[in-house]
Protein backbone atom coordinates (compact mmCIF):
# COMPACT_ATOMS: atom_id res chain seq x y z
CA UNK A 1 0.00 0.00 0.00
CA UNK A 2 2.97 2.80 1.02
CA UNK A 3 4.77 1.27 -1.67
CA UNK A 4 1.57 2.50 -4.22
CA UNK A 5 1.21 5.63 -2.36
CA UNK A 6 4.76 6.75 -2.77
CA UNK A 7 4.58 5.58 -6.68
CA UNK A 8 1.83 7.96 -6.79
CA UNK A 9 3.29 10.54 -5.27
CA UNK A 10 6.11 10.63 -7.53
CA UNK A 11 3.97 10.28 -10.47
CA UNK A 12 2.76 13.76 -9.21
CA UNK A 13 5.89 15.17 -9.15
CA UNK A 14 6.65 13.91 -13.03
CA UNK A 15 3.79 15.13 -14.17
CA UNK A 16 3.31 18.80 -11.98
CA UNK A 17 6.28 19.40 -10.42
CA UNK A 18 4.42 21.31 -8.32
CA UNK A 19 3.48 20.16 -4.36
CA UNK A 20 1.03 21.68 -2.74
CA UNK A 21 0.34 19.69 0.09
CA UNK A 22 2.54 19.72 3.40
CA UNK A 23 1.63 15.59 4.12
CA UNK A 24 2.59 14.52 0.31
CA UNK A 25 6.21 16.91 0.14
CA UNK A 26 6.64 14.89 3.69
CA UNK A 27 5.60 11.45 2.50
CA UNK A 28 7.84 12.28 -0.34
CA UNK A 29 10.49 13.12 1.85
CA UNK A 30 10.64 10.52 4.33
CA UNK A 31 10.28 7.72 1.21
CA UNK A 32 13.48 9.10 -0.25
CA UNK A 33 15.44 9.68 3.43
CA UNK A 34 15.12 6.34 4.02
CA UNK A 35 16.97 5.51 0.93
CA UNK A 36 19.77 7.76 2.04
CA UNK A 37 19.06 10.77 -0.48
CA UNK A 38 19.93 14.36 1.29
CA UNK A 39 17.99 17.17 0.24
CA UNK A 40 18.78 20.69 -0.74
CA UNK A 41 15.74 23.61 -0.26
CA UNK A 42 15.25 27.15 -1.35
CA UNK A 43 12.78 29.37 0.17
CA UNK A 44 11.44 31.96 -2.01
CA UNK A 45 8.39 34.30 -2.88
CA UNK A 46 8.83 33.51 -6.62
CA UNK A 47 9.26 35.91 -9.41
CA UNK A 48 12.55 33.44 -9.78
CA UNK A 49 15.44 35.41 -11.56
CA UNK A 50 19.08 34.22 -11.98
CA UNK A 51 19.90 35.16 -8.06
CA UNK A 52 17.38 32.30 -6.83
CA UNK A 53 18.88 30.27 -9.94
CA UNK A 54 22.26 30.54 -8.25
CA UNK A 55 21.33 29.31 -4.84
CA UNK A 56 19.47 26.36 -7.10
CA UNK A 57 22.45 25.34 -8.67
CA UNK A 58 24.53 24.96 -5.60
CA UNK A 59 22.02 22.75 -4.26
CA UNK A 60 21.98 20.97 -7.29
CA UNK A 61 25.82 20.71 -7.27
CA UNK A 62 25.55 19.53 -3.41
CA UNK A 63 22.21 17.58 -2.96
CA UNK A 64 20.47 14.83 -4.41
CA UNK A 65 17.17 16.44 -3.99
CA UNK A 66 15.91 19.83 -4.57
CA UNK A 67 13.40 21.65 -3.71
CA UNK A 68 12.29 25.41 -4.02
CA UNK A 69 9.29 26.79 -2.47
CA UNK A 70 7.11 29.58 -3.70
CA UNK A 71 5.26 31.25 -1.29
CA UNK A 72 4.51 34.89 -1.30
CA UNK A 73 4.10 35.59 2.76
CA UNK A 74 2.15 38.05 3.45
CA UNK A 75 2.77 38.09 7.08
CA UNK A 76 6.49 39.48 6.36
CA UNK A 77 4.81 43.03 4.64
CA UNK A 78 4.35 45.62 6.60
CA UNK A 79 2.99 47.72 3.35
CA UNK A 80 -0.02 46.28 2.02
CA UNK A 81 0.68 48.35 -1.10
CA UNK A 82 4.22 46.24 -1.73
CA UNK A 83 2.64 42.76 -1.02
CA UNK A 84 -0.12 43.67 -3.14
CA UNK A 85 2.29 44.64 -5.94
CA UNK A 86 4.78 41.94 -5.63
CA UNK A 87 5.03 39.71 -8.61
CA UNK A 88 3.22 36.41 -8.89
CA UNK A 89 3.29 34.06 -11.71
CA UNK A 90 3.92 30.45 -10.89
CA UNK A 91 3.80 29.17 -14.30
CA UNK A 92 6.85 30.78 -15.71
CA UNK A 93 8.65 30.25 -12.31
CA UNK A 94 7.85 26.88 -12.78
CA UNK A 95 9.02 26.56 -16.79
CA UNK A 96 12.17 28.55 -15.54
CA UNK A 97 13.34 25.92 -12.85
CA UNK A 98 12.36 22.77 -15.30
CA UNK A 99 14.39 24.41 -18.17
CA UNK A 100 17.35 24.57 -15.62
CA UNK A 101 17.47 21.23 -13.19
CA UNK A 102 14.24 19.54 -14.79
CA UNK A 103 13.86 16.80 -11.45
CA UNK A 104 13.94 20.27 -8.63
CA UNK A 105 10.51 19.91 -7.08
CA UNK A 106 8.47 23.22 -5.71
CA UNK A 107 6.78 23.52 -2.80
CA UNK A 108 3.80 25.99 -3.25
CA UNK A 109 1.50 25.76 -0.64
CA UNK A 110 -1.59 27.97 0.23
CA UNK A 111 -1.45 30.32 3.15
CA UNK A 112 -4.01 28.77 5.33
CA UNK A 113 -2.24 25.63 4.48
CA UNK A 114 1.12 26.45 5.57
CA UNK A 115 0.11 28.45 8.18
CA UNK A 116 -2.54 25.88 9.77
CA UNK A 117 -5.25 28.05 9.57
CA UNK A 118 -3.91 30.64 11.57
CA UNK A 119 -1.94 33.48 9.37
CA UNK A 120 0.14 35.89 11.85
CA UNK A 121 3.69 36.37 12.78
CA UNK A 122 5.20 34.97 16.04
CA UNK A 123 7.02 37.07 17.82
CA UNK A 124 11.07 36.63 18.13
CA UNK A 125 13.98 38.45 19.63
CA UNK A 126 17.07 38.20 17.64
CA UNK A 127 18.97 41.10 19.41
CA UNK A 128 20.54 43.04 17.64
CA UNK A 129 20.62 41.34 14.36
CA UNK A 130 16.98 42.88 13.69
CA UNK A 131 17.27 46.07 15.17
CA UNK A 132 18.57 48.06 12.45
CA UNK A 133 18.56 48.52 8.37
CA UNK A 134 15.70 46.72 7.71
CA UNK A 135 14.49 45.86 10.98
CA UNK A 136 14.19 49.17 12.03
CA UNK A 137 12.78 50.34 8.18
CA UNK A 138 10.34 47.21 8.21
CA UNK A 139 8.73 47.13 11.56
CA UNK A 140 7.54 43.68 11.93
CA UNK A 141 9.04 42.15 8.80
CA UNK A 142 11.68 39.60 10.88
CA UNK A 143 8.76 37.84 12.81
CA UNK A 144 7.06 36.72 9.53
CA UNK A 145 9.89 35.96 8.28
CA UNK A 146 11.14 34.03 10.60
CA UNK A 147 7.80 32.37 11.37
CA UNK A 148 7.31 31.44 7.72
CA UNK A 149 10.95 30.17 7.69
CA UNK A 150 10.52 27.92 10.45
CA UNK A 151 6.82 26.47 9.15
CA UNK A 152 8.65 25.61 5.77
CA UNK A 153 11.39 23.79 7.62
CA UNK A 154 9.04 22.49 9.83
CA UNK A 155 7.71 20.67 6.12
CA UNK A 156 10.60 20.51 4.13
CA UNK A 157 13.47 18.39 6.19
CA UNK A 158 16.17 18.81 4.19
CA UNK A 159 20.12 19.05 4.90
CA UNK A 160 20.76 21.77 3.74
CA UNK A 161 18.61 25.34 3.06
CA UNK A 162 20.46 28.00 0.71
CA UNK A 163 20.08 32.14 1.51
CA UNK A 164 21.79 34.68 -0.45
CA UNK A 165 24.18 37.24 0.64
CA UNK A 166 21.62 39.92 -0.77
CA UNK A 167 19.51 40.13 2.36
CA UNK A 168 22.57 39.73 4.63
CA UNK A 169 21.14 40.21 7.76
CA UNK A 170 18.04 37.69 6.84
CA UNK A 171 20.99 35.15 6.34
CA UNK A 172 22.19 36.26 9.56
CA UNK A 173 18.82 35.73 11.58
CA UNK A 174 18.44 32.15 10.08
CA UNK A 175 21.54 31.44 11.03
CA UNK A 176 20.42 32.71 14.91
CA UNK A 177 16.77 31.03 14.69
CA UNK A 178 18.31 27.62 13.11
CA UNK A 179 20.48 27.57 16.29
CA UNK A 180 17.92 28.37 18.96
CA UNK A 181 15.74 26.36 17.65
CA UNK A 182 18.00 23.34 17.40
CA UNK A 183 17.43 22.04 13.94
CA UNK A 184 19.51 19.93 12.16
CA UNK A 185 20.14 21.67 8.74
CA UNK A 186 23.26 23.51 7.51
CA UNK A 187 22.66 26.93 6.21
CA UNK A 188 24.40 27.88 3.47
CA UNK A 189 25.35 31.60 2.53
CA UNK A 190 25.24 32.12 -1.50
CA UNK A 191 27.22 35.53 -3.18
CA UNK A 192 25.10 38.19 -4.53
CA UNK A 193 23.96 37.66 -8.55
CA UNK A 194 24.30 41.14 -10.19
CA UNK A 195 23.59 42.38 -13.83
CA UNK A 196 26.02 43.57 -15.91
CA UNK A 197 25.82 46.94 -14.44
CA UNK A 198 26.04 46.00 -10.76
CA UNK A 199 22.32 45.73 -9.95
CA UNK A 200 21.90 42.97 -7.65
CA UNK A 201 19.16 41.68 -9.10
CA UNK A 202 15.74 40.93 -6.97
CA UNK A 203 12.11 40.11 -7.94
CA UNK A 204 11.49 43.80 -7.72
CA UNK A 205 13.41 44.36 -10.69
CA UNK A 206 10.65 43.60 -12.72
CA UNK A 207 9.12 46.80 -11.89
CA UNK A 208 11.61 49.08 -13.09
CA UNK A 209 11.92 50.03 -16.87
CA UNK A 210 14.80 49.50 -18.52
CA UNK A 211 16.24 52.96 -17.54
CA UNK A 212 15.68 52.94 -14.19
CA UNK A 213 17.72 49.62 -13.72
CA UNK A 214 20.46 51.38 -14.79
CA UNK A 215 19.97 53.68 -12.94
CA UNK A 216 19.51 51.81 -9.97
CA UNK A 217 23.03 50.48 -10.25
CA UNK A 218 24.07 53.56 -8.36
CA UNK A 219 23.23 51.36 -5.01
CA UNK A 220 25.77 49.50 -6.21
CA UNK A 221 28.14 52.07 -7.44
CA UNK A 222 28.04 54.16 -3.78
CA UNK A 223 28.62 50.70 -2.34
CA UNK A 224 31.90 50.39 -3.94
CA UNK A 225 33.09 53.93 -3.95
CA UNK A 226 32.69 53.06 0.20
CA UNK A 227 34.78 49.89 0.12
CA UNK A 228 37.54 51.85 -1.47
CA UNK A 229 37.39 54.45 0.56
CA UNK A 230 37.32 52.40 3.97
CA UNK A 231 40.85 52.25 4.59
CA UNK A 232 41.40 56.14 3.80
CA UNK A 233 38.52 58.15 5.36
CA UNK A 234 36.45 58.06 8.44
CA UNK A 235 32.49 56.20 8.31
CA UNK A 236 31.20 59.70 8.74
CA UNK A 237 33.36 60.74 5.75
CA UNK A 238 32.06 57.88 4.00
CA UNK A 239 28.37 58.53 4.84
CA UNK A 240 28.41 61.95 4.22
CA UNK A 241 29.46 61.25 0.28
CA UNK A 242 26.56 58.95 0.02
CA UNK A 243 24.24 61.13 1.52
CA UNK A 244 25.84 63.77 -1.07
CA UNK A 245 25.53 61.38 -3.80
CA UNK A 246 21.97 60.78 -3.31
CA UNK A 247 20.58 63.94 -3.28
CA UNK A 248 21.82 65.12 -6.21
CA UNK A 249 19.32 62.04 -7.84
CA UNK A 250 15.44 63.14 -8.47
CA UNK A 251 13.61 60.45 -8.05
CA UNK A 252 16.26 57.95 -6.19
CA UNK A 253 15.11 58.13 -2.42
CA UNK A 254 17.99 56.93 0.07
CA UNK A 255 16.37 55.43 3.22
CA UNK A 256 19.58 54.36 4.66
CA UNK A 257 23.01 54.04 4.09
CA UNK A 258 24.72 52.05 7.35
CA UNK A 259 27.70 50.73 8.18
CA UNK A 260 27.65 47.59 10.65
CA UNK A 261 30.23 44.82 11.84
CA UNK A 262 29.15 41.64 10.36
CA UNK A 263 28.98 39.36 13.69
CA UNK A 264 26.13 42.09 15.56
CA UNK A 265 24.93 43.73 12.45
CA UNK A 266 24.87 47.09 14.73
CA UNK A 267 25.69 50.13 12.52
CA UNK A 268 28.99 52.12 13.96
CA UNK A 269 31.04 55.19 12.80
CA UNK A 270 33.68 53.85 14.53
CA UNK A 271 36.59 51.24 12.75
CA UNK A 272 38.04 48.66 15.13
CA UNK A 273 40.42 46.56 14.39
CA UNK A 274 40.48 42.67 13.80
CA UNK A 275 36.58 43.22 12.71
CA UNK A 276 34.88 42.82 10.06
CA UNK A 277 32.19 45.76 7.94
CA UNK A 278 29.66 45.79 5.81
CA UNK A 279 27.90 48.77 4.14
CA UNK A 280 23.99 48.16 3.95
CA UNK A 281 21.72 50.66 1.49
CA UNK A 282 18.27 50.97 1.15
CA UNK A 283 16.78 53.46 -1.73
CA UNK A 284 13.73 53.86 -3.70
CA UNK A 285 13.44 54.30 -7.23
CA UNK A 286 9.81 55.62 -8.82
CA UNK A 287 8.54 54.01 -5.21
CA UNK A 288 9.97 50.73 -5.83
CA UNK A 289 12.40 49.70 -2.91
CA UNK A 290 16.20 48.51 -3.46
CA UNK A 291 18.55 47.12 -1.15
CA UNK A 292 22.30 46.02 -1.55
CA UNK A 293 24.97 45.59 0.62
CA UNK A 294 29.01 44.74 0.07
CA UNK A 295 31.79 43.45 2.59
CA UNK A 296 34.15 46.30 3.02
CA UNK A 297 37.12 44.52 4.32
P1 LIG B 1 13.16 36.05 -2.04
O1 LIG B 1 13.31 37.53 -2.04
O2 LIG B 1 12.37 35.43 -3.14
O3 LIG B 1 14.61 35.44 -2.01
C1 LIG B 1 14.79 34.06 -1.89
C2 LIG B 1 16.26 33.78 -1.68
O4 LIG B 1 16.98 34.21 -2.82
C3 LIG B 1 16.83 34.54 -0.48
O5 LIG B 1 17.75 33.72 0.23
C4 LIG B 1 17.54 35.71 -1.14
O6 LIG B 1 18.60 36.27 -0.39
C5 LIG B 1 18.05 35.04 -2.41
N1 LIG B 1 18.34 36.03 -3.46
C6 LIG B 1 17.50 36.96 -3.96
N2 LIG B 1 18.15 37.73 -4.86
C7 LIG B 1 19.42 37.29 -4.90
C8 LIG B 1 20.60 37.68 -5.61
N3 LIG B 1 20.60 38.70 -6.46
N4 LIG B 1 21.74 37.00 -5.40
C9 LIG B 1 21.77 35.95 -4.51
N5 LIG B 1 20.70 35.54 -3.81
C10 LIG B 1 19.55 36.19 -3.99
O7 LIG B 1 14.08 36.22 0.78
C11 LIG B 1 12.93 35.84 0.57
O8 LIG B 1 12.45 35.58 -0.67
C12 LIG B 1 11.95 35.61 1.71
O9 LIG B 1 12.22 36.49 2.76
C13 LIG B 1 11.95 34.14 2.23
C14 LIG B 1 13.30 33.75 2.85
C15 LIG B 1 11.58 33.17 1.10
C16 LIG B 1 10.88 34.00 3.34
O10 LIG B 1 9.61 34.36 2.88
Amino acid sequence: MQIAVNILILLDFQVTMIVKSKDTLRAFLSSQKSIGKTTGFIPTMGALHQGHLSLVERANAECDIVIVSIFVNPTQFNDSKDLDQYPRDLDADVKLLKSFVPESIVFAPSAIELYNGHITAKKFDFGTLGKFMEGKSRPGHFNGMATVVSLLFDCVSAERAYFGEKDFQQLRIIEKLTLNQNRRITIVPCPIARDKCGLALSSRNKQLSYKNQEHASLLFNVLKQSRNAFDIETIEQIRKNVVKVFSEQDNLKLEYFEIADITTLKPTLKKESGKKYRAFIAASLDGIRLIDNLELN
